[in-house]
This record gives structure tokens, C-alpha cells and sequence, in this order.
């Protein structure tokens, strides 16, 4: 959740902020990139040293550097994909809440466009005072996000409320606001996708050339847009990179069949691009087929068609389908599309150089049930699955 973000970790002067150290790392171990902005009386219980080494980068203390050259505060506020404030004193606190800007990281946090996360961290009776609750509460009126102090012993020596969050907290606080921001979180996504082998005996199979990849790159797509997404996959050589989709492996039509019916039930958006057998032999040889005679005949009987029996059992789904063709492309599609209930289709060629299975490129025609056709370039395929989930996010049902 927190790959590649941008994050300004601004320090300001409490006792808490050793734990930055600490926070800098887990960020940098999300796969974050962290530049620090720190206020002069943080670099007293921190040095800059240890949080420019943590976090690769150089750490802002002044609007000038080492060599005068202005920090410009509008472009470090520009480039954060986040501003957290971690450990907020009382006194920077006030100086949000009051528009105050007397320092390089207060300037920042004025220029920033993006949401600004704060981590108070004061003495109990300063985090109970009147003001202090009222200037969070101001924080929060401007849209900042708090990450409310914890209980527990404070380097006063007293115990109670006002401790900072731990790093860890912390971090758990960003990466759910940042779910929650996404344009699927709560969503619950049904992606099928690669081949299915349909068993002739114990050695031998029917399978087909497709390698998976366009229903990974969708499903992929989906996670890193907050879904909640299950994957059905046939048998596949490909690596699921994102360890947040649940990945049902499966071999046959049978088997696909099974589960995703199963999983179609309580989901909101069911996108189906396996390349099913149309028809599995009708007897299974227990042992392996002998070679005797000249001509071998297998009767072949057809599967279940997947797709069309959750077009049937649609209910709120969306639900995607793909159409692979080698020719009449649109024609063909548009009669899936009608036939099987879907909402969309996405119809590809199966002869076009560039497009269709094994490939790392493919090139799409969507076509949704209120006959709008768009016809798209040929593209990566994780470019083709970003088109295909910024359709359906667009998708009037
Ligand atoms: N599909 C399915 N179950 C099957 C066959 C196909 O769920 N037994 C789904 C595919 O995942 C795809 C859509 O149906 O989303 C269309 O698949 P395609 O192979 O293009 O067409 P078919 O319906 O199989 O028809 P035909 O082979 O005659 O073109």
C-alpha cells in the first residue's frame, strides 16, 4: 500500500522523536520514499545524520542549505504523496492550527496540497489542556488526519495519554487511509484467468496457449486500487507479485467452474478472462493410454460454460466477459455480451500481430451492454488491464 508513495516525515522537537529513526525504516521497508523535514529543536533529540542515512535523502532543517541554497518548501510540498507530522508538539500543534509560519516545516505544511496525517506527542495534562484539544480539533476541520496519542508512560515520569503512537501504529494509520482512498476499497473482485487442462489420462491433457497474464495484470490492477481480489488461475507459469490477492489455483474447467461460482456470490465485480476448454473428453483414462492402434478417437463432450452461468446468476454484479476472435471481432462479441448477460466484454483477436494470448501486448475493443464501442491502441498488458479497470470504475450499470 505505502509502494512508491511519497511521504514528508516532518520532526518536530519532543522526546518521541527518536522514534523516527525507527519510523523512517518501516516506511523505507514498505517500499516508501521518505524525505525529512525537521524543526531545529527536533535536531536536539535526533540528529539529521541518522534520518538523512535512514531515509536516503538529504533532511530539510532551514529554507537555506549548508551551501545558501534556498529549500524550496513548495516543491517538497508538492512532490509528497503524504505529509506526516510525527511526533507533533503542543507548540507546533498551535502554529498549524493558527496558520503560524515560522519554520521551513511549517511553510511545507502551508504550501501542501496533499493530506497532512499528525502524531501528537505531549505531556498528559498538555494533551488534555482546553487548547490542545481545540487546536486538534481545528487540525481536523482543515481536513488533517490525527493519529491519536497512546497511553502509557511518559518521560516525565508520569503515566497516561500523550504518548506518541508507536512506528508501527503509525504506519498501520497511513496504509489504511490510503486503502480506504482507493476507488475499490470494499470491493470485493472475482478475476478468472489462464488455461484450464482437461485430463485425457493421468499423463495427458487438452490445454490451450494462453499464459495468464492479462488476468494477472487485471487482478493486479484491482488489488492496487483497494480491491479485495480472488483470482481464480489455471494452470499458469506466472509469479503473483502482489501477495494481497488470493490466488485459488486450479487445473480443469471443472475445477474453474466450481470455484468461481462459489466466489461469484458475494462479489461485486466478476471479470472473466480464462480461456476455458469448450469441451474435456468424455471418459478420463484411469491409466496411461497405450499406443496400439493406427487412429486414436476421443469423444469429446462439451464444459460448463462459466461465464454464462454467472451472466444467470447475476444479481448487483458487474460482470466482464472476454471474447477471443479471429474474426468479425465486434459481431461476435457483441453477441456474448447479449447472450451471456454481461455488462462488458472485452474483445481481442486471436490472429492480430501484438494481440491476444501468450504475448506480453494486447490490443482491445470494449464493448459494454449499452452498445458504446471503444476501440483501444496496442498496448503492454498492464497498460491493457489499467484501461479495462478505469472502464469499468467509469461503468453506469
Ligand atoms: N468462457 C467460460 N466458460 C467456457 C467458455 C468460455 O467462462 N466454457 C468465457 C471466457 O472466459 C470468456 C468468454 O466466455 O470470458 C468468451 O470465451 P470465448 O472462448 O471467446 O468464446 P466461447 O464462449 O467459448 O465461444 P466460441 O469458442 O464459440 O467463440
Amino acid at each position: 500500500m505505502l509502494f512508491q508513495k511519497k511521504i514528508i516525515l516532518g520532526v518536530t522537537g519532543g522526546i518521541a522523536a527518536y522514534k523516527c529513526a525507527h519510523l523512517v525504516r518501516l516506511l523505507i521497508k514498505e517500499g516508501a520514499e521518505v524525505k525529512v523535514v525537521m524543526t531545529k529543536s527536533a535536531s536536539e533529540f535526533v540528529t539529521p545524520q541518522t534520518l538523512s542515512v535512514l531515509s536516503k535523502n538529504e533532511v530539510v532543517i532551514d529554507f537555506f542549505d549548508s551551501n545558501n541554497n534556498w529549500n524550496n518548501h513548495v516543491h517538497l510540498a508538492e512532490w509528497a504523496d503524504i505529509l506526516l507530522v510525527a511526533p507533533l508538539t503542543a507548540n507546533t500543534l498551535a502554529k498549524m492550527a493558527n496558520g503560524i509560519c515560522d519554520n521551513v516545516l511549517l511553510a511545507t505544511y502551508l504550501s501542501a496540497k496533499t493530506k497532512t496525517i499528525v502524531a501528537p506527542a505531549m505531556d498528559l495534562d498538555m494533551y488534555q489542556h482546553a487548547s490542545t484539544k481545540q487546536n486538534l480539533d481545528k487540525l481536523k476541520s482543515f481536513g488533517n488526519l490525527v493519529v491519536p496519542a497512546e497511553s502509557g508512560e511518559l518521560a516525565s515520569g508520569l503515566s497516561g495519554e500523550g504518548r506518541m503512537a508507536e512506528p508501527e501504529n503509525i504506519v498501520t494509520f497511513l496504509k489504511n487511509y490510503l486503502q480506504l482512498s482507493l476507488p475499490f476499497a470494499g470491493k470485493k473482485v472475482l478475476v478468472n484467468a489462464g488455461p484450464t487442462y482437461e485430463a485425457i489420462d493421468p499423463v495427458r491433457f487438452i490445454g490451450n496457449r494462453s499464459s495468464g497474464k492479462m488476468g494477472i495484470a487485471i487482478a493486479e490492477t484491482f488489488a492496487k486500487q483497494g480491491a479485495n481480489v480472488i483470482l481464480v488461475l489455471g494452470p499458469s507459469s506466472q509469479i503473483v507479485a502482489d501477495k494481497s490477492i488470493k490466488v485459488i489455483h486450479v487445473e480443469s474447467s471443472g475445477e474453474m467452474y466450481t470455484a468461481s461460482v462459489e466466489h461469484f456470490k458475494d462479489c461485486d465485480i466478476a471479470v472473466c478472462s480464462a480461456a476455458v476448454a469448450d469441451y474435456r473428453p468424455k471418459e478420463v483414462s484411469v491409466s496411461k493410454i497405450k499406443k496400439k492402434e493406427e487412429h486414436l478417437n476421443l469423444e469429446l463432450i462439451k464444459t460448463n460454460d462459466i461465464l454464462a452461468e454467472l451472466g444467470k446468476m447475476k444479481a448487483r454484479q458487474l460482470l466482464v466477459g472476454f471474447a477471443l476472435e479471429t474474426n468479425d471481432i465486434e459481431i461476435y462479441a457483441a453477441k456474448k455480451l447479449k447472450e451471456k448477460n454481461l455488462d462488458i466484454i472485452v474483445a481481442n483477436s486471436a490472429t492480430e500481430k501484438g494481440s491476444g494470448f501468450a504475448g506480453d501486448t494486447n490490443k482491445v475493443t470494449i464493448i459494454d451492454k449499452h452498445n458504446k464501442i471503444t476501440n483501444f491502441e496496442l498496448k503492454n498488458k498492464q497498460e491493457v488491464a489499467q484501461d479495462i479497470v478505469n472502464y469499468i470504475l467509469e461503468f453506469k450499470q
